[in-house]
């Protein structure tokens, strides 16, 4: 049959599925299956979003310049390498359309977030999946497989789903002996749990092919709004802007993202419960004999003996409303990926585990 095609490349994309957010004749849900914040959206960015209301006949403000300012002064940042996404999703698709394509590699790691090989097919290159050391980066595998055709090379650090970070000193060495025309991006979606971390910037300052990625979506409990951020070379941010949509995020989006970035004490509570409930959680797991990484952070990678353990947990825990994450998808069949809930979530989330235990016995 004659009919419009798409481009090559394209129907092989597998369709991106989020986490599960309902169990049919279950009424006590307790999500844990996109990494989203337990205690909901800053109360500052809630309200800013309803003072915001009556003006929703107005456009946006294009250049985003409030949220800019507020990442900026928060993040002692310079304002003018600063753009703002529709989540740090649009701000990877502009990426990958900008500096790869037909004929060119974008580089990721084997576990690493979907996203990066679905926009990098999406835009007609050839994606190249690195394998990963015992669920951390390796800094070598990503270097042996750099060929004069390298456009882009995603790393998420932390990672999801493994929550492991590679140090500072294997990004220096990533960067360094890594072609300076191909673009290093260095995504941080959860940097905000790492006290004390730049996740990346620093190196964006002193090098002109590497770009950060951040979100408001974790630690700020902004997923709904769609909030990302990137920080670049002023080169690559002129680029990115030309392909970006003016009014790409919306105003609710620009106001309640801007009171959530000025929300000071936000972060510096929010990243103290998380560490401590995520402790607490992997200690008890230990104990029930589940093996996780060292996570860094607002999620933790269960590991079971096999596929079938994974999801008999997978589907028992459905069944009393706890939803977690398979990540089958990202080459972890026998693992889980769990966001770090409350303390009231942590606790019903082991009494969970310990009935299925028994149940299997
Ligand atoms: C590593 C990583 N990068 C980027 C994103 C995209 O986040 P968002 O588009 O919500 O900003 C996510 C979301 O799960 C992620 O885990």
């Amino acid at each position: 049959m004659i009919q419009p095609k798409p481009q090559p490349g394209i129907l092989d994309i597998e369709l991106y599925v989020g986490g599960k957010s309902t169990v049919q004749g279950v009424q006590d849900i307790l999500k844990l299956s996109s990494n989203e914040n337990p205690n909901g959206p800053p109360i500052s960015a809630q309200q800013a979003l309803v003072a915001a209301a009556p003006s929703m006949h107005r456009y946006p403000d294009s250049d985003h310049s409030g949220l800019r300012s507020a990442l900026a002064e928060l993040h002692g940042l310079s304002i003018k390498k600063i753009i703002c996404g529709c989540g740090s999703d649009e701000l990877i698709s502009f990426l990958c359309q900008a500096y790869s394509g037909p004929g060119l590699e974008v580089i990721h790691t084997s576990h690493g977030f979907l996203m990066y090989r679905l926009y990098a097919m999406a835009a007609g290159a050839t994606v190249v999946a690195v394998a990963e050391t015992e669920r951390y980066v390796d800094v070598d595998a990503i270097l042996a497989a750099v060929t004069p055709r390298t456009g882009i090379i995603f790393v998420a650090n932390p990672g999801n789903p493994t929550g492991t970070k590679i140090p500072d000193t294997e990004i220096v060495r990533l960067i360094a002996r890594t072609p300076k025309d191909v673009l290093i991006v260095l995504d941080g979606a959860y940097a905000d749990y790492v006290e004390g971390w730049d996740g990346g910037a620093g190196f964006v300052e002193r090098y002109s092919n590497v770009v950060m990625l951040r979100t408001l979506s974790k630690m700020y409990g902004l997923g709904g709004l769609r909030v990302g951020w990137g920080y670049g070379p002023q080169h690559v941010i002129d680029v990115l802007n030309r392909v970006r949509g003016p009014f790409n995020l919306s105003a609710p989006a620009l106001i309640a993202g801007e009171a959530a970035v000025r929300d000071l004490n936000f972060v510096t509570t929010h990243r103290a419960q998380n560490n401590w409930a995520r402790a607490w959680l992997v200690t008890e797991l230990a104990a029930l004999g589940v093996a996780s990484d060292p996570s860094e952070a607002n999620f933790i990678l269960a590991r079971f003996v096999d596929k079938n353990y994974a999801e008999a947990c997978d589907d028992y825990l459905q069944t009393i409303g706890i939803l977690v994450r398979r990540v089958g998808s990202y080459g972890l069949p026998h693992a889980l990926r769990i966001t770090v809930p409350d303390m009231a979530g942590c606790a019903r989330l082991v009494s969970g585990m310990k009935a299925f235990m028994e149940q299997v016995k």
